[in-house]
């Protein structure tokens, strides 16, 4: 029997900042150092694998290269403690199943790889190439499985369900740039959830929220958890 949703944690970018995998929107923000068209839609994709494929390979390897911060060993803490709490990355990163939690992730993963003939997922390799072909029907049609803007967040049916029943939403880490996610926490105020946000900054959906921790994650989402788990 899966418990009530009482939690429902979103995470961005900036909860693994601290692990030196760059945001995307910060002063030196990924989409300062290339450009969002060329490399993170299924236009870019179709123009220029290689290109696309060598961009993904990059992250994959920062992203195997980093460990898990405090921030993602506190709110795996907090999953393990409070079953019903539901953890939503933006994040493609796996330092949040590192840590031990187990995220949804709505914009897909690094370590994950889709066919895009037959719709196979299997473990990414390490590098990946438009000559690979689908372990599963041998196509060359192979791509990071990656949600691109312009394409469906994954797991959207499920996420309003958590969103509708949660008694508190936390977003942490995010700018609130981009939609879906930045209207998660309007949506479960809606449904009568209390609002958190922790942050290093204000985001562009700050206002809406009810409560605010402005600070670094591995400071300020320790601590919150600590208040969550004592009381
Ligand atoms: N601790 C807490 N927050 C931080 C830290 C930190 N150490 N460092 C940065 N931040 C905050 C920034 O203040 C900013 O609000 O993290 C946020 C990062 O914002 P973005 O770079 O826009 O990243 P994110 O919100 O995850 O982007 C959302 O946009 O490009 C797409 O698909 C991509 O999932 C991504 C989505």
């Amino acid at each position: 029997m899966t418990p009530k949703t009482g939690i429902v944690v979103l995470t961005g970018a900036g909860v693994s900042a601290e692990s030196g995998l760059g945001t995307f929107r910060d002063t030196d923000g990924l989409w300062t150092q290339v450009n969002i068209e060329e490399v993170a839609t299924p236009e870019a994709f179709a123009r220029d694998p290689a290109k696309v494929h060598a961009f993904y390979n990059m992250r994959r390897g920062k992203a195997r290269a980093a460990d898990p911060n405090a921030a993602h060993h506190a709110l795996a803490r907090l999953q393990q403690a409070r079953p019903d709490t539901v953890l939503i990355t933006q994040n493609v990163d796996d330092l949040h199943e590192r840590a031990g939690a187990a995220p949804i992730h709505m914009h897909g993963a690094l370590a994950g790889a889709l066919c895009q003939a037959c719709g196979h997922r299997w473990a990414a390799p390490e590098v990946m190439s438009p000559d690979d072909a689908c372990p599963g029907c041998a196509a060359r049609a192979t791509r990071p499985d990656i949600v691109w803007f312009g394409e469906m967040p994954y797991h959207m049916e499920r996420i309003a369900e958590h969103l509708q029943e949660c008694d508190l939403f936390v977003a942490i880490g995010t700018s609130g740039a981009v939609y879906p996610a930045a209207g998660f926490g309007a949506e479960a105020a809606m449904a009568g959830a209390e609002t958190l946000e922790i942050n290093l900054a204000a985001s562009d959906v700050t206002d809406g929220f009810d409560r605010h921790i402005v600070g670094p994650a591995t400071q300020t989402v320790p601590d919150w958890v600590d208040r969550v788990l004592n009381g």
